[in-house]
């Protein structure tokens, strides 16, 4: 059945001005299973009025901090309990496998949302050192009316990184899911309204990242951009942000090493290397798309990996055994094939995958592949492919290994595998990336902070980090003399 959406400005439902709607495709099977209201530049006026209002004179401004806390653990509460649906729809919407998002992106999402819940109450400002005839302290303030454009990897999760240190700081948001995947953000917001979040406080414009993403983008009443996607959109977010000078955070792409001790325990590191690249049909930002592995033991190590990486069972992302799911998209898979011809004509050694699978009726599917014989200066090691495809290149040592590593222009993740703490240790504070993992990989926690440096963006979502870039400090000087 194919459902229909609409716009969601000022807690109404509303159809886009120009009546323009757009289709939501399911990857899986390569059919329409929405219609989406298409929002303009004017559509994207109407909802950052809606924030703006909401912010200025609204019920939110005027609540307390606890109570805002408590609407959105009640948003929290709301959420585990259609988690099934909404697992289900994400799928449905963007190919993730349903045993992923059942275990691992929904639960990760609501987890957040309880995370800054707790911290609603806990915006401090600081009493600063002043003689007696004077009083100076700080407050930390909302910023006003956030501007987030999210990508279609990861719709719920990366839009909640957002959402909820947002609202747990007091400001109202503008949503602009990617035109991928608006569905799930759709029936997200249905939950914040049932519980009582007051209209205006979240709006969700769909639509396409040069209309509707530009308008959000340059909207002079636009307090903020927080932004997941690429490094060339990235690019284009800070210009129109410049327009304003609105601060903005960037959450952008990757080309992370995941780098293979010998003296690792191999089978963990077979395994999650694999997880690493092929979780999410690869299309994660932090994925470990460059495998360093030592010399001395590359042999054994490969031999595993590739029996682990032929075992992973592609299919249709509603099937609850399913490992692996079908790419975003038609134009995606495009991009994925581009970059498998590119390796083979730099000469790599494509060992497995590179091609299509033709599952179910007309749906995206990619076999898991893996390159080896690839160097650090071929394409498929610098550019980000956003897919299945894990480029395996030979170290020698820690030295060797670490300027290879470090030898690109991202820097999101990295990952060491190895059992000698002293070198962890030495490779954590080498490597030149947002977030480093020691004999694990890809794993996030609502604590801790997640975000990139050099190319990848900057700014850090997630922990007690994300407050600081969803507030503002304020210095009030007080004269205490008589006269
Ligand atoms: P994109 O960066 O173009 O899209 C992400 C979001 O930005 C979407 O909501 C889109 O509508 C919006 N957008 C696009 N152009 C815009 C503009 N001019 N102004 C404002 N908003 C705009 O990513 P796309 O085209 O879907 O994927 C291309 C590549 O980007 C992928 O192959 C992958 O390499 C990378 N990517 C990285 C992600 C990450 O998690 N860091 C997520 C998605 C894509
Ligand atoms: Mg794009």
């Amino acid at each position: 059945m194919v459902k229909k959406y609409q716009l969601f400005i000022d807690g109404k439902w509303v159809d886009a001005i120009s009546g323009k709607t757009f289709e939501s495709v399911n990857p899986g099977s390569g059919e329409v299973h929405a219609i989406v209201a298409e929002a303009g530049a004017d559509d994207v006026n109407r909802a950052v009025r809606a924030a703006r209002k909401a912010f200025e004179s609204g019920p939110w401004t005027k609540m307390t901090p606890s109570d805002r806390g408590r609407l959105l653990y009640k948003a929290a509460q709301k959420m585990w309990e259609k988690a099934d649906f909404l697992a289900e729809v994400e799928s449905q919407d963007n190919g993730l496998p349903i045993s992923d998002t059942k275990s691992i992106a929904i639960p990760a999402t609501i987890d957040v949302l309880e995370f800054y819940a707790g911290l609603a109450n806990k915006v401090q400002g600081e009493t600063l050192a002043s003689p007696n005839n004077r009083f100076n302290y700080t407050l930390r303030e909302p910023l006003g009316v956030i501007g987030a454009i999210v990508p279609w990897n990861f719709p719920l999760m990366l839009t909640m990184w957002k959402l909820a240190p947002a609202l747990a700081a007091g400001n109202t948001i503008v949503i602009k899911p990617a035109e991928q995947t608006p569905v799930s953000i759709l029936e997200l917001v249905k939950l914040f309204q049932e519980v009582g979040i007051p209209d205006g406080v979240i709006n969700v414009v769909t639509g396409f990242g040069e209309t509707a993403g530009q308008a959000l983008a340059s909207h002079p009443d636009v307090d903020k951009i927080a932004f997941t996607g690429s490094t060339k959109t990235g690019q284009l977010i800070m210009q129109a942000a410049s327009k304003n000078l609105k601060p903005v955070s960037l959450e952008l792409g990757g080309k992370s090493p995941n780098i293979v001790f010998d003296d690792a325990s191999l089978e963990k590191a077979v395994n999650m290397s694999a997880f690493g690249i092929y979780f999410a049909q690869g299309q994660v930002c932090a994925a470990g798309s460059r495998l360093f592995v030592q010399e001395s033991i590359y042999e054994k190590f490969m031999d595993l990996f590739i029996k682990k990486a032929n075992s992973i069972r592609v299919g249709n992302p509603l099937d609850q055994s399913t490992e692996m799911g079908p790419q975003i998209s038609e134009e995606h898979l495009k991009k994925i094939e581009h970059y498998v011809a590119v390796g083979l004509d730099e000469g790599a050694r494509l060992t497995i995958g590179g091609k299509r699978l033709n599952k179910e009726a007309n749906g995206y599917y990619f076999t898991p592949t893996v390159f080896e014989n690839v160097t650090n200066d071929m394409t498929i090691a610098r550019e980000e492919i956003f897919g299945p495809v894990v480029s395996v290149i030979k170290f020698k040592d820690e030295e060797d290994a670490l300027i290879k590593a470090n030898d690109t222009i991202y820097g999101l993740a990295a990952g060491i595998w190895t059992n000698n703490l002293k070198r962890a240790h030495r490779m954590a504070r080498g490597l030149k990336a947002g977030t480093v993992w020691v004999n694990t990989y890809s794993l996030l926690d609502s604590a801790a902070p997640f975000g990139g440096t050099k190319q990848s963006g900057f700014g850090r979502e997630l922990g007690v980090q994300a407050m600081e870039m969803y507030t503002q400090t304020k210095h009030v000087w007080i004269d205490l003399n008589e006269n």
